[in-house]
């Protein structure tokens, strides 16, 4: 038993992220259920061969690790984890701990421990961001669980995390599900960031009549300025391929269907239970949901016609506003995903620490920007009511927000489809407006059922003179 750590579940996440751990330093167990596979990880894993140990069982897995026993459990998300955690129960011991470092719904993650509660084994649920390469070379890790067990696996998940100008991106945030909950509303905003990514992918290819490679070339040059990004960056590079069968551009031969596993849709659940404004995460889960209807998409371009008119503007003038459209969109992104992770904290007591998510943020996860670097700032601060309210980004709104109203008008006339971009503005106009509108719908709700309105003059519930026919 001479293992420092193990890891069950060797898919693609699971193998990276043990060969990562490998080359800090650490000898690391291994199980898969499919042994023959926890022996092809182990010879194909070059000069790192001798750091891991392959074990056919569960049973093996746990022999072979010094306690107390920290695993990894890196299998699909669901009855696969808690088919896993039944089975280490039976072989662990008291102070061990089992890390579940899927993509969890962290509502499970909080059942998990309630259920290991009082037999001494602990559990932390880790989300990890970076995908393949990531978990390979400098994942995002956001830990959740007692900050006693963090204490005991910092020193490794420090290790392999990614680092920005050195501090790693791996933090403790809070108890049980606080770091699965960040992971979850992480991929909110990550589906944002890519719905308004494909809409000005849309209005260049549609409104402009750009090529892919034409339009990967303006994401590169955004990827040298404000928008500085990951996916800015990845979105050139994918722009700019071409498909090595008909060797045409690859983004033309991809069919229009966006698949999802989850995490966008939770973010939008607990933004609702939690009271949270999330629209453009909604917008962006939405509009997956509807690409996937692709043959009433279809069916409908025939009743309707799928025609855009030609997008109004000079092209230097409007591709300088859609750059800042999307800063602007980004921006209403970001302040509702950190306004749902705000809310979580009070409701369920875990006092997550924005400045540090910001932070663990920068580098390693999908998201990762110069944009978090700032955010970042913006928070350390203090507590803010919003994102929108921080003095940097309300200089940055004021320049942003006519670029941003610009386009989702221009795109509204063409008959182009920005609903993230618009339910950012929505969301910016609404949240700036010291008199909305719902002196009406109070008026209304009393009127039909008597629920009673408050006056702008003096306190209290008031009914209005609504006479017959009213509630
Ligand atoms: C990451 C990613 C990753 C996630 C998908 C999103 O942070 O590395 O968010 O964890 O699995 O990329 O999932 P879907 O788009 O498939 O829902």
């Amino acid at each position: 038993a001479d293992a420092e750590i193990g890891l069950i579940g060797l898919g693609v996440m699971g193998s990276n992220l043990a060969l990562n751990i490998a080359e800090k330093g650490n000898r690391i167990a291994v199980f898969n259920r499919t042994a023959s596979k926890t022996h092809e990880f182990h010879q194909d894993a070059g000069p790192l061969r001798d750091r891991i140990v392959p074990c056919d069982t569960i049973e093996a897995l746990a022999a072979a690790i010094r306690p107390p026993r920290p695993v990894i459990i890196m299998v699909q998300a669901g009855a696969a984890v808690d088919e896993q955690i039944a089975h280490l129960r039976g072989v662990l011991s008291a102070n061990d701990i089992m890390i579940d470092a899927g993509n969890a719904n962290f509502r499970d993650t909080m059942r998990r421990f309630g259920e290991l509660e009082g037999s001494g084994l602990t559990f932390i649920g880790m989300g990890v961001s970076g995908g393949e390469e990531g978990a390979r070379h400098g994942p995002s890790i956001m830990v959740g669980g007692a900050e006693a067990s963090w204490k005991r696996v910092e020193k490794v998940l420090t290790a392999i995390a990614a680092k920005y100008e050195g501090e790693p991106c791996a933090a403790w945030l809070g108890p049980d599900g606080a770091g699965h909950f960040v992971k979850t509303i992480h991929n909110g905003i990550e589906y944002a960031d890519m719905q308004m990514i494909a809409e000005i992918y849309g209005i260049l290819r549609d409104g402009l009549g750009m090529a892919p490679k034409e339009i990967g070339q303006v994401f590169a040059r955004w990827n040298e300025g404000r928008l500085d990004s990951y996916l800015i960056e990845i979105t050139a590079r994918v722009l700019e391929a071409d498909d090595p069968e008909t060797g045409k551009p690859m983004v033309d031969m991809i069919l229009d269907r966006a698949g999802q596993k989850g995490t966008g849709k939770w973010s939008v659940i607990e933004a609702q239970q939690l009271g949270v404004p999330a629209t453009t995460i909604e917008a962006a889960v939405a509009a997956r949901v509807l690409s996937s209807l692709k043959d009433e998409r279809v069916a409908a371009q025939a009743v309707y016609g799928g025609g855009v008119a030609p997008f109004p503007g000079g092209r230097d003038e409007v591709l300088a506003d859609l750059e800042l459209a999307l800063f602007a969109g980004k921006v209403a992104a970001y302040a509702q995903g950190f306004a749902v992770m705000a809310e979580a904290s009070r409701a369920f007591g875990w006092n997550l620490p924005l400045p540090t998510i910001a932070k663990i943020w920068r580098a390693g996860c999908i998201i990762r920007s110069q944009f978090l670097g700032t955010l970042a700032k913006a928070f350390s601060g203090g507590p803010v009511a919003n994102l929108l309210m921080t003095p940097a980004f309300v200089q940055m709104m004021q320049e942003a927000n006519p670029a941003l109203r610009r386009i989702v008008a221009r795109s509204a006339e063409a008959g182009l489809p920005v609903p993230a971009l618009s339910s950012a503005l929505g969301y910016f106009d609404s949240y700036r407006l010291g008199r909305g509108t719902s002196n009406l719908i109070q008026a209304q709700r009393d009127f039909f059922g008597a629920h009673g309105f408050e006056r702008i003059d003096s306190s209290g519930a008031h009914h209005g003179p609504w006479g017959s026919g009213a509630a």
